[in-house]
């Protein structure tokens, strides 16, 4: 087998001034020169940031990973780039999703790299590592950080889903501020990400599924040894993939998106797999659509009972036999023969698994719920789209028709929503307006609304809520998301006003203002838009240039891949 020269002889294989000013600089970090002299060189993509506490384990992984690229006769250098965490980053991680993206291509093409390991966490953190990776198109294989432990509270298994219950539960008084104190301390006992199918789990598994990762990537817990040998094998892998030149174009087929989606729907996953996924087919070319959602998910039911859609934690979803397992009951609608970073079809991952808990992986012809996936919706209120996840709402509130509740933006709710003289009751719409992808800016996490206090109060638990915006991975609710074209570029949804009817129909998949077309033209012509752009910086490059949502939210140039060549020298 005849092996392509490598990329990184470029740099260390150079003769001359180039040549030495290339290597001179890696021997100050007690490199031997036999290290320079050929092997595979292969890129660790570190997220490792203690501000992103998800992914504060990161230099561990890294050195198990480095133990197998040696191992295989490669030479590991560990790289940081921007990190991005759900919890700290104001105004959302969202805003920073792209940027990120642009600092893992660029510094993956500008150096003398062969193959990169992505070290991938936190919610965001995966769909920027694989976008950036995917416009350079070099050999490329993630390894996930792992969930947490389950929280363990008074008794009871607790993870991120609780945190909505614990605050509608604090705001009829059902916990005081000693038992959500205490509660804090109970959820996130361990290294390791979001413990429930939130964002960041969903990313896991899509990355399994989409087969960039070796199997059981998505669900071995943080603080599991065999982590750190999933990062080791993957470091022994990459070195081969190097080798045979298995480059993400060759892995990201149609067929892979297909079962990305596939899989998205039986294990309940987040809806911002939908806006990540997008981007990710937006970087390596593959021509994939918000229809394409409902298409390839229209008859897998939800096997996987699992936080939010369902009662169990990762961890448990390990030990179950994990995606392998949950996989293998897929088999049939399932692309079998995609080829995964292991350079072997997916059915290879799955084949041999077995399922050892029926209550959390339930078999297809028996499943824990016939109705899955993210839906997505149309209609005059979201003519490019809008989304819901039916698992996780309300059965009677599927069709529902009720007056609109409008708050302006997030303060205008904030600052209303629990006044008792706010006119609304258990059959109203809450409509939140301006928190989009251009709007907000950066499209935060905001859509699952609190419930009114008042009707809190009255045993009220869930609502429908429809706005521009997402929500979290582990929240849940009847809530309508993404609305596109959002408020802030004139979508219809700008012009929606308190009192209006609003019907939504999941199962026709449509969401409608009941407002004749002529009054909807005649409010448009007198909007004003609120042209709250940023004068400078990256939040201004992010406002003039992002997408909408059914569009994967990536920047309108960020699109495609601009290859691993760099023809010049830097003296
Ligand atoms: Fe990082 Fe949930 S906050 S995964
Ligand atoms: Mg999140």
């Amino acid at each position: 087998m005849e092996d392509k020269p490598l990329r990184s002889r470029q740099w260390f294989g150079k003769k001359g001034k180039d040549g030495f000013i290339y290597r001179a600089w890696m021997k100050n970090q007690g490199i031997p020169a036999h290290q320079l002299q050929g092997k595979p060189v292969i890129g660790i993509c570190n997220t490792w940031s203690e501000l992103t506490p998800c992914n504060a384990h990161f230099r561990e992984l890294a050195q198990s990973v480095k133990n197998g690229i040696y191992e295989a006769g490669g030479y590991p250098v560990e790289f940081p780039v921007m990190s991005l965490g759900e919890t700290l980053v104001k105004p959302t991680a969202m805003l920073y999703r792209n940027l990120v993206s642009m600092d893992v291509e660029e510094s993956i093409r500008a150096n003398p790299l062969d193959g990169v390991v992505l070290l991938c966490g936190c919610d965001k953190t995966t769909p920027a590592l694989v976008m950036g990776a995917c416009s350079v198109n070099i050999p490329t294989i993630v390894v996930s950080g792992g969930a947490m432990l389950t929280g363990k509270y008074r008794g009871r298994d607790i993870g991120t889903s609780d945190i909505w219950r614990f605050f509608a539960d604090h705001q009829t008084g059902q916990m005081n501020d000693e038992d959500l104190y205490t509660a804090e301390a109970c959820m996130a006992r361990s290294q390791g990400h979001c413990a429930v199918m939130g964002t960041a789990s969903t990313m896991a598994c899509m990355v399994e599924s989409l087969g960039l990762s070796l199997a059981e990537n998505a669900a071995i817990p943080a603080a599991d040894s065999r982590r750190k040998v999933l990062a080791h094998l993957s470091g022994n892998r990459i070195v081969d993939m190097v080798r045979k030149d298995l480059k993400p174009s060759d892995i990201l087929t149609r067929q892979a998106f297909e079962n990305a989606i596939t899989v998205n729907a039986a294990i309940g996953g987040s809806t911002n797999f939908i806006i990540h996924l997008l981007a990710i087919a937006g970087r390596i070319g593959i021509d994939l659509n918000m229809d394409d959602f409902n298409t390839s998910a229209r008859k897998i039911p939800l096997l996987a009972n699992l936080q939010p859609s369902g009662k169990y934690f990762m961890e448990d979803f390990y030990y179950a036999g994990g995606l392998p397992a949950l996989m293998k009951e897929l088999h049939e609608q399932l692309n079998s023969d995609a080829i995964t970073v292991s350079g072997h079809p997916i059915s290879r991952n799955y084949e041999n698994s077995e399922c050892f808990n029926r209550d959390l992986i339930a078999p297809v012809d028996n499943p824990f719920n016939p109705t899955a996936g993210i839906t997505v919706l149309k209609g005059n209120l979201c003519q490019n789209g809008a989304v819901i996840k039916p698992s996780a709402a309300s059965t009677a509130l599927m069709r529902h028709t009720g007056k609109a509740v409008v708050f302006e933006n997030i303060e205008d709710f904030n600052h209303r929503i629990n006044d008792p003289a706010l006119d609304v009751d258990k059959d109203s719409v809450l409509v939140l307006k301006n928190a989009g992808p251009k709007g907000y800016p950066g499209m935060p996490e905001v859509g699952n609304m609190l419930i009114p206090k008042k009707l809190a109060d009255q045993g009220v638990t869930d609502m429908v809520r429809i706005s521009d915006g997402r929500m979290s991975g582990t929240g849940f609710g009847t809530v309508v998301l993404h609305v596109s074209p959002e408020a802030a570029i004139g979508g219809t949804l700008a012009i929606v006003q308190d009192g209006d009817m609003i019907k939504l129909d999941v199962p026709a998949g449509t969401l409608h203002l009941e407002v004749s077309d002529e009054e909807i033209a005649e409010r448009k012509s007198k909007l004003v838009l609120n042209n709250n752009i940023s004068k400078r910086g990256y939040t201004h490059l992010y406002q003039t240039h992002v997408e909408q949502a059914h569009l994967g939210a990536d920047l309108d140039f960020l699109k495609g891949s601009s290859g691993s060549e760099v023809l010049r020298d830097s003296h």
